[in-house]
């Protein structure tokens, strides 16, 4: 990782922090302007029984604020994402006042101002005469370096800029700027926080604009300065191709026409070719669709648009690893979950390919000249892991599937992407074992991505080759010398809970839970999770019958029971250390999953089969009783297997199959017919 370790002093992994401080017993948001109460929701999302002010030197913005919390809340219930009594104490505990006194008991302050030098320069100062010596106090600032705003306080150690991205209380974007004033604790406290309060958050360095801002204020600068080319409402559909929102649309939403220009100008200090288009100080609305709107644009300006927006984002992409602002790894992550890009960009350029990326740069080079050129070859621009963070503790690599905003699914990538590091590390006499852990504390992994399934469905042969393909790491994992531990941070579910159930020993937090889902959607645990389980814990036999026909989903504790998970730890960090114990204790005695036939009791199958309320299908559950039944008399390993993923195949061909995956894509319940 490129710099990483600089930015990165503890940990790649926020989770793997043992904090040096405790929750925040009472916190604060400076600002009810736009982002304020979208921090202060989150805030109070994530800690709901913890007491948060809301400050503003005005009534109006507070009464505000007030109404769009109790219709955020309103939503959340409507769409089933919270419960009656979440809404209420999330609600409750929330002062709205205008009084700075009444903050001096908060031990966490997070400043949201308007973007004004020396307005921050006073608040903090008024802040610090409040609080107590210890509170951390952060500015959410997107452009102004930490050193400018924060050089002037008493105790800056305690104190960077936290960057959050819009919506605030949603978007699981945040950067944590590693600047040169705050001590090491405060960096990892805010990192660690951000993560358990359900954040996603990246270390940046502290440059102006930080990361995220320069891929976004350059993109949306580069479109202003492209009107005398196209239309708004065209430069918006062509960027539609990249971004979920065009970039006068998003502009729009956060009526940011006037900080735009003050950014973009602020980034002169870097260079002429930075300047700020005029057109933001005289235009206060963007004539713009929604997005998704067929708007026709001429090819050859599309082409030229298309050209001058990618060649801007491979710039700053660039720019940004070869001056180390922040990991490639975060960047490609960060404008997906943070900007709205659809592919991260150094996954548009791998698709685009070397000779294209290329012509798109040089063109870019001749029309905007001064921009950041590639100082490397671009091909070396590609090698990181997109999905993965890794690190090392006490010679263990500690492999972290990052992928929050789809629950630790996994794609074929992330299979590839594991297999890599555990054969990168096969000879290395310093690396003793492996964990594999998921990022944040709800999922290890909610199984494999559903989204590469409709492809395969009604095709036996793609479906048993998809299974195939993703068994590739299992298969490998079968045959180390070196131990891999499983630490179950959360869900296990389908594909999930078939990866930990292959490495070579299991840990899990206390309410990690473990569950094979994969019949309510109309198909098999596909590699190896109707063979495995058997043959590993053969006296749990009659529980894995439950859990894969009936998609029983089982606690940590019950796992435990079966022997499945050898600790059930209380924290992450307590399970992380747990899986290191269980990595050395395996040493080189690596379990094997035991050949030939083994005898399995018989699977009773009701007239109405149901998991929960959901009607199961009988039909998709036959295919599903075979596969158990003839892979247990299977005479190896290996036939086993192969049972299992030409079975997913069979299943993949019924009519459960077709609609349980619509119907989960669909975002409704499946309706099984026979
Ligand atoms: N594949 C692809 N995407 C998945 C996924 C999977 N296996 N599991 C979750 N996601 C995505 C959701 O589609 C959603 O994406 P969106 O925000 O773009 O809509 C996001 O992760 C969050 O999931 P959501 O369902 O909104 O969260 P929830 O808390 O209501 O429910 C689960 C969480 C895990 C119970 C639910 O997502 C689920 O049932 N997932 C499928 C599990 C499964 O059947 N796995 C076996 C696959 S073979």
């Amino acid at each position: 990782m490129d710099h990483g370790k600089r930015l990165y002093t503890s940990y790649f992994n926020p989770f793997l922090i043992k904090p040096s401080r405790a929750l925040p017993s009472e916190m604060a948001v400076i600002g009810a302007g736009t982002i304020g109460p979208d921090i202060a929701y989150y805030l109070k999302s994530g800690l709901p029984q913890t007491k948060l002010y809301l400050v503003d030197i005005a009534d109006e913005p507070l009464k505000n604020a007030e109404k769009r919390f109790k219709e955020y809340t309103q939503k959340s219930i409507a769409r089933k994402k919270m419960k009656e009594e979440q809404a209420k104490a999330l609600l409750d505990h929330i002062i709205y006042t205008t009084d700075y006194q009444a903050i001096k008991n908060c031990d966490l302050v997070i400043e949201a101002a308007t973007e004004n030098l020396p307005l921050k320069e006073k608040i903090f100062e008024k802040l610090e005469s409040i609080v107590s010596a210890d509170a951390i106090l952060t500015s959410n600032t997107s452009s102004i370096p930490a050193d400018r705003i924060l050089s002037k306080m008493k105790k800056p150690q305690r104190s960077t800029v936290t960057h959050f991205f819009a919506p605030a209380w949603r978007s699981l974007a945040v950067e944590v700027v590693n600047w040169k004033g705050a001590s090491r604790e405060t960096i990892d406290f805010l990192f660690w926080f951000f993560a358990t309060t359900g954040k996603a958050p990246v270390v940046t360095d502290n440059v102006i604009c930080f990361m995220f801002n320069r891929i976004f204020e350059n993109w949306v600068n580069e479109a202003a300065h492209l009107l005398d080319q196209a239309t708004a409402a065209q430069i918006d559909a062509v960027a539609g191709e990249f971004v979920s929102g065009g970039p006068f649309f998003v502009v729009n939403m956060g009526n940011g026409n006037p900080i735009l220009y003050e950014t973009n100008t602020r980034k002169m200090e870097e260079g002429a070719h930075y300047r700020p288009a005029n057109i933001f100080l005289s235009v206060e609305r963007w004539a713009v669709p929604r997005p998704g709107t067929k708007t026709q644009v001429p090819e050859d300006v599309r082409k030229k648009v298309r050209d001058r927006l990618l060649g801007i984002l491979f710039s700053q992409c660039f720019d940004i690893s070869d001056r180390g602002i922040g990991t490639k790894e975060d960047l490609n992550f960060g404008c997906q979950v943070g900007l709205g890009f659809g592919k991260g960009p150094f996954d548009i350029m791998r698709d685009l390919g070397e000779g294209e990326v290329k012509r798109i740069v040089d063109n870019y080079a001749k029309e905007r000249p001064g921009f950041p050129q590639p100082k490397k070859p671009l091909p070396s621009y590609q090698d990181f892991k997109r999905y993965l963070l890794v690190d090392d503790v006490d010679g263990v690599k500690i492999i972290t599937i990052r992928r929050p905003e789809a629950m630790n699914a996994l794609n074929e990538n992330i299979m590839k992407e594991i297999l890599a590091v555990l054969k990168e590390n096969a000879d290395k006499p310093e690396v003793k074992g492996f964990v594999i852990t998921g990022y944040g504390n709800r999922a290890f992994s909610a199984g494999a991505d559903i989204g590469q399934f409709p492809s395969t469905l009604g095709n036996r042969e793609a479906a048993a080759k998809l299974a195939r393909e993703n068994s590739k790491l299992l298969v490998y994992m079968d045959q180390m010398a070196k131990p891999v531990v499983a630490a179950i941070n959360g869900m296990a579910l389908g594909g999930g809970l078939e990866l930990a159930i292959r490495c070579h020993g299991m840990v899990a937090l206390k309410q990690a839970s473990f569950q094979f889902p994969e019949i309510t959607l109309g198909i098999s645990p596909g590699i190896g999770g109707c063979v495995v389980p058997y043959r590993r814990w053969p006296k749990a036999a009659p529980l894995f019958h439950e859990m894969i026909c009936f998609a029983r989903r089982i606690s940590a504790k019950e796992a435990a029971e079966i022997g499945m998970v050898s600790t059930v730890a209380e924290n992450y960090w307590d399970m992380i250390h747990s899986a290191l114990e269980e990595v050395k204790k395996i040493g080189g005695k690596i379990p094997k999953i035991p050949e030939g036939k083994i005898s399995i009791p018989d699977i009773q199958l009701p007239d109405h089969p149901v998991a929960g309320k959901l009607a199961l299908s009988k039909e998709a559950l036959s295919v599903l009783v075979k596969i158990i039944k003839d892979a247990a008399a299977a005479k190896t390993l290996t036939e086993a297997l192969e049972i299992g993923y030409m079975g997913s195949g069979d299943i993949a061909c019924t009519e459960a199959a077709r609609e349980g995956i619509t119907a989960f894509l669909e975002k409704r319940e499946a309706k099984f017919t026979k």
